[in-house]
């Protein structure tokens, strides 16, 4: 398997932990390079259902080691409640099937606090993202080697007093965590993450000079990106296949770059959405496709495909490949509609394909596929110049076909 990226080409949500698990079955390395965990990555194996926030998708292959880069920002709370999660699950998350970067930015409590007051007007997630992210910037940040080393206080003391500062002019009244109460939980959570904190990049650079099989799992989606998205309706890292580079800090080449598009477009929390579907068509997609938030159950904004939006995106990353997911949500929901050009007015102009019912999932080859199914993958294939890697029809592992 070459070197094999997984980026999520609209908002989020398209389907990339289901994309990752399908090609971790082939994979040495399985690694997150940003973002934190305002991700939720939804597997399902048999009848058992997986929401990963940090951890990488490839947990769930006993022949995968996971990498959690230097670029990601952990919520150590959030990390060990997945990782009892996944015990109790049966799934084995030693020390050397988890490494986590010792350079990866830590959540704190204070974090949490201040997007919760503040996050609002951007519809946030609430995880503190944004906050660890510029403490990062301000150099008040904490490491997770300093976490396990026990070297953090002076910048936990610096967090306190700069975010109790801000909040109480800010948000009169608001409740701020106690210093004392985080500082014992961030102790502990070092003793307890300790043998799987390390200097990532000797294991990263083993592996490209091995040309060992890998897989680089994206968190969000190109339009969430910091830089390239649509600011300030963003997330606060890079999220695009140039921005993984800087998450890992040690070069790779992705051979195989794919795309993760879902077969309509959804968005959590506010900005703007040219195709997006209100009233009653919008909940009719809401309710086939559960376009419910796996991070914060809220309910996802949905409408068409945008094809104006995915060709840049496309172009941007230079995605090799597409893995188009969900098409089965629009089985029984009509003609298909996909943006294809934004008018001088900002409204956008359609292409409508034929609709289609029944089960996609009992297909095995394309060939098999309604006539609508296989014009939207071939207007897919040829609009964005990539090759349809692979077609899930339904959320479960073997829900898939593995096209290229
Ligand atoms: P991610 O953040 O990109 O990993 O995506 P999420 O897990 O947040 O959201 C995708 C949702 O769609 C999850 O509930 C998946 O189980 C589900 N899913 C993924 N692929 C398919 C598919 O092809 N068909 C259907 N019906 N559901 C899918
Ligand atoms: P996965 O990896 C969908 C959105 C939030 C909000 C904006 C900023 O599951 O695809 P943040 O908490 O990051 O500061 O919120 O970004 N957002 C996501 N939307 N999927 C995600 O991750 C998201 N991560 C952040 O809803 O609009
Ligand atoms: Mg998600």
């Amino acid at each position: 398997m070459p070197a094999t990226i997984v980026i999520g080409a609209q908002w989020g949500d398209e389907g990339k932990g289901k994309v990752v698990d399908v090609l971790s079955a082939g994979a040495d390395l399985v690694v997150r390079f940003g973002g934190g965990a305002n991700a939720g990555h939804t597997i399902w194996v048999g009848g058992d259902k997986f929401v990963l926030h940090l951890i990488p998708s490839g947990i769930l292959r006993p022949n995968c080691v996971n990498l959690i880069g230097g670029g990601c920002v952990i919520d150590v709370t959030s990390l060990l409640h997945e990782i009892h999660s996944l015990r109790k699950a049966g799934v084995a998350v030693a020390p050397d099937r988890l490494l986590l970067a010792d350079n990866a930015h830590v959540v704190t409590a204070w974090h949490r606090t201040v997007d919760q007051l503040s996050g609002a007007k951007i519809g946030t997630t609430g995880r503190g993202i944004g906050p660890a992210y510029a403490d990062k910037a301000r150099r008040i940040g904490i490491r997770l080697g300093d976490l396990r080393d026990g070297t953090f206080e002076s910048n936990l003391r610096a967090q306190a007093e700069f975010h109790g500062a801000v909040s109480r002019a800010l948000y009169p009244g608001a409740s701020l965590p106690d210093f004392d109460e985080q500082w014992s939980l961030l102790r502990a959570a070092g003793v307890e993450l300790r043998d799987h904190v390390r200097d990532v990049v000797p294991v990263l650079v083993e592996a490209r000079r091995a040309d060992r099989p890998m897989v680089f799992e994206g968190a969000q989606g190109v339009l969430l990106d910091i830089d390239h998205g649509t600011y300030p309706y963003v997330t606060s890292s890079n999220t695009t296949v140039a921005g993984a580079l800087g998450g890992l800090g040690v070069h790779m080449t992705f051979q195989r770059r794919i795309g993760v598009v879902k077969a309509y477009s959804t968005r959590v929390g506010h900005g703007p959405f040219p195709t997006e579907l209100h009233g009653e068509a919008g909940e009719r997609l809401r309710q086939k496709g559960q376009e419910y938030g796996a991070t914060t159950g809220r309910p996802r904004r949905c409408g068409w495909l945008d094809l104006v939006q995915l060709k840049r995106a496309f172009a941007m990353n230079e995605f090799t490949h597409v893995a188009v997911t969900k098409l089965d949500v629009l089985a029984g929901l009509g003609p298909l509609r996909v943006a294809v050009e934004e008018q001088t007015d900002g409204s956008m102009h359609y292409v409508e394909f034929e609709g289609f019912d029944g089960d996609l999932s009992a297909a095995t080859s394309l060939d098999a596929l309604p006539a609508g199914c296989r014009g939207l993958i071939a207007l897919l294939e040829r609009e964005l110049g990539a090759r349809l890697a692979m077609l899930s029809t339904g959320p479960g592992r073997e829900d898939v076909l593995a096209v290229d």
